[in-house]
């Protein structure tokens, strides 16, 4: 703590003389002057932190000097030692909060000195809140700070996991659908077969309004549908004629190997049961595989991929035959729909055949799904 000083000012000598000599003993410093204008000069040099003022001096009346000091030390502790005849005045003073307190001329000595002592204390503990405050403020800041940093570095970290997380199911994606390209490729009758049911069946269920997240999920779902082919005899999956009995059943495996691939992938794991049942039948019957599953039994991705895939191979040639025109895609679902197909898929699907004609099956169409997601 600092030293306590405190400034008397009067013009007369006498008083200054006196309160010097009554505050010899006591710990603080005492600085006198006899003008009000050698006080301020006297306050820019020593900081004091109690000043007590006569009312009536020549240069400047008191209450004046006062709301000088109060102007230039806002901090200062402001008293008046006054007589009974400038009492409204001073009562006026301390009523405007220009002053701490009033002590009457003539003073009693102990009064004077326990006065002075409240108006260090007065001040000290004023400043001491104030130090707590300008503490409090900061350790504030600094925390809203680290606050701050920890947040960033959180978000930082957050962003690098996703990105992460992003570029391992890009990469994985895309050693999948590099997969399923490989076995479209194993024949040159189904190059691109994936590629198109995926697209084809995105289109199906955004008519289907369906939600983003479900329609992304067809798209890879329709990506991976044939994966399991990998699985298959090479021999089967191309073969230039139609599949005997025995290879049927073969083929009929599929969907269940491709499960099996994709299974021990996390992120794939909503993908999984759509390439498992797409090729179950709407109506449960036994044409379709591997569960016989029947209508909202299929998850609904797979309901759409079974349209598409239908769609896909009847349009594209095949060894023992050219691509089948539209209208017999279009003979197909409605013969086929509540039977094998979900008559809500085909009504989606035969909308869209109706407003976009062969458009909607034209060969290497750009497709991008973030983007279709987004438009
Ligand atoms: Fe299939
Ligand atoms: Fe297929």
């Amino acid at each position: 703590m600092n030293e306590h000083v405190v400034l008397f000012v009067d013009d007369e000598p006498n008083i200054l003389r006196a309160i010097q000599r009554l505050l010899r003993g006591e710990p603080w410093r005492v600085l006198t002057a006899s003008d009000p204008n050698e006080a301020l000069d006297i306050m820019r040099r020593t900081p004091a932190q109690v000043v007590v003022t006569d009312q009536r001096m020549p240069a400047m009346s008191g209450v004046d000097f006062l709301s000088k000091v109060r102007e230039q030390h806002g901090d200062v502790i402001r008293m008046m030692l006054t007589g009974y005849t400038e009492m409204t005045i001073a009562v006026d003073a301390i009523n405007k909060g220009e002053i701490y307190r009033l002590i009457t001329k003539p003073w009693n000595d102990d009064e004077l000195r326990a006065t002075l002592r409240q108006a260090f204390d007065h001040h000290d503990l004023k400043s001491e809140i104030k130090r707590l405050n300008t503490v409090s403020r900061e350790q504030n800041f600094k925390l809203q700070d680290m606050n701050r940093n920890l947040e960033g570095k959180v978000r930082e970290r957050t962003k690098q996991l996703a990105q992460k997380n992003q570029e391992l199911s890009t990469a994985y994606i895309q050693t999948i659908r590099a997969l399923a390209e490989a076995i479209d490729a194993k024949d040159h009758y189904t190059r691109g077969h994936s590629e198109r049911v995926a697209v084809y069946a995105s289109r199906i269920a955004r008519h289907m309004n369906m939600r983003k997240e479900l329609i992304e999920r067809v798209y890879f779902a329709g990506l991976l549908h044939d994966v399991g082919k990998i699985g298959i005899p090479d021999a089967i999956i191309t073969k230039p004629a139609r599949l005997n009995n025995e290879e049927y059943e073969e083929i009929k495996k599929h969907p269940e190997i491709g499960a099996r691939i994709l299974e021990p992938v996390e992120f794939l794991k909503h993908i999984v049961p759509c390439v498992r049942h797409h090729h179950e039948w709407f109506d449960g019957s036994d044409s379709g595989y591997p569960l016989r599953l029947a209508a909202d039994q299929i998850p609904q991705p797979s309901r759409i991929i079974l349209v598409a895939d239908t769609m896909e191979a009847m349009t594209s040639d095949r060894p023992y035959r050219n691509a089948l025109p539209l209208e017999a895609v279009v003979r197909e679902l409605h013969k086929y729909s509540g039977s094998q197909f979900d008559p809500k898929v085909v009504e989606a699907c035969l909308a869209l055949l109706e407003d976009e004609g062969e458009t909607f099956i034209a060969r290497n169409q750009l497709f991008d799904i973030h983007a279709f997601l987004k438009g």
